[in-house]
């Protein structure tokens, strides 16, 4: 069993990934925290509880991140999640409140009752975990591990080398990166395979469930960012990978590699820097994640979706 914080921007596929952190017996969420990324702070926090309501799971402690990254303004999200963050679907509104502390207190909060066995997943910019370091630092060592899912190698979705959660907070991204936990790092090499193909997208709309029709609407909308030039076969999700390792590794591929962030560049700030062939001779510090079994991502998506019909 996974004891986890999940830190989030819903988002489409931040949406999906808290879905499957729900649905897994393998991952135990023990708290919810939103960060500002591809919504304004509030939208996300709102996104995440309207979720947690469509789930029946008010019980999960959530509570909102920081306004905006380190040292930047928020850059827009719209062209891929829309004007809520969550476009082509109706959620319910929120119906339990957020936690009364901000995000860093939460994670502070869950991490001293549970000291080394929590994993902290980021699916959105790193700002709440640089910031709960800063704060925090006592409870560094404590933390048992991160995954994170960020940068990439070669590859960009923002400019033609950066990718949108380190390039919207580099600064944070580096911190984290750079601070010494035991870190598993999913680049956008890994989630551009992690793809749901046409058949699988039919097969989520035929199951009548709230939550199969929400990903149904979720995943029609998110596919409409993915034109021709991606030259992609099937839609491509990003931050389930990281929930999606969590459940089982063996179905992912990786190598050990020294990865840093660009922050001054003036093409590049925000790109990950992953030394694959050691070329720095600097000591690995992160498991970076480079191929994934298909296949069986896209049935544990499917089986996550399904199992709400029973619940
Ligand atoms: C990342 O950026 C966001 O748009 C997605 O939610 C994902 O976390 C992909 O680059
Ligand atoms: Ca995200």
């Amino acid at each position: 069993m996974e004891d986890i914080i999940l830190d989030c921007d819903p988002g489409h596929d931040d949406a999906i990934a808290l879905i499957l952190a729900i649905y897994s017996a393998k991952i135990n969420l023990l708290g919810v925290t939103t960060s500002a990324g591809n919504q304004k702070h509030s939208q996300t926090l709102r996104n995440a509880m309207s979720l947690l309501t469509l789930m029946h799971q008010q019980s999960i402690p959530i509570a909102s991140g920081n306004r905006t990254p380190l040292f930047r303004d928020l850059i827009s999200g719209i062209s891929v999640h829309g004007v809520t963050g969550l476009d082509g679907t109706d959620l319910p509104t929120p119906n339990f409140p957020s936690q009364s502390i901000p995000a860093t207190e939460l994670m502070a909060k869950i991490i001293t009752k549970n000291p080394n066995k929590v994993t902290i997943v980021v699916t959105g910019p790193c700002t709440n975990l640089a910031l709960f370091l800063a704060v925090h630092p006592e409870l560094k060592g404590s933390i048992k591990r991160l995954i994170i899912f960020g940068g990439g190698m070669g590859v960009g979705n923002c400019d033609p080398t950066t990718e949108f959660n380190f390039k919207a907070d580099p600064e944070a991204a580096k911190i984290v990166i750079n601070a010494g936990i035991p870190l598993v790092l999913a680049p956008l090499n890994v989630g551009l395979e992690a793809q749901l193909f046409t058949e699988d997208r039919h097969a989520i709309h035929r199951i009548k469930n709230p939550v199969a029709q929400a990903v149904a609407g979720l995943t029609d909308f998110y596919g409409l960012s993915f034109d021709s030039h991606w030259n992609l076969e099937g839609l491509p999700l990003y931050d389930p990978c990281t929930i999606a390792w969590l459940i089982d590794p063996s179905q992912f591929s990786s190598k050990n590699c020294h990865v840093t962030v660009e922050t001054k560049g003036e093409l590049t700030a925000g790109e990950s820097i992953i030394d694959y062939y050691q070329i720095t001779h600097q000591k690995p510090n992160a498991e970076v994640l480079f191929h994934v079994n298909r296949d069986w991502f896209a049935k544990l998506i499917i089986d996550a979706v399904k199992s709400f019909s029973q619940k």
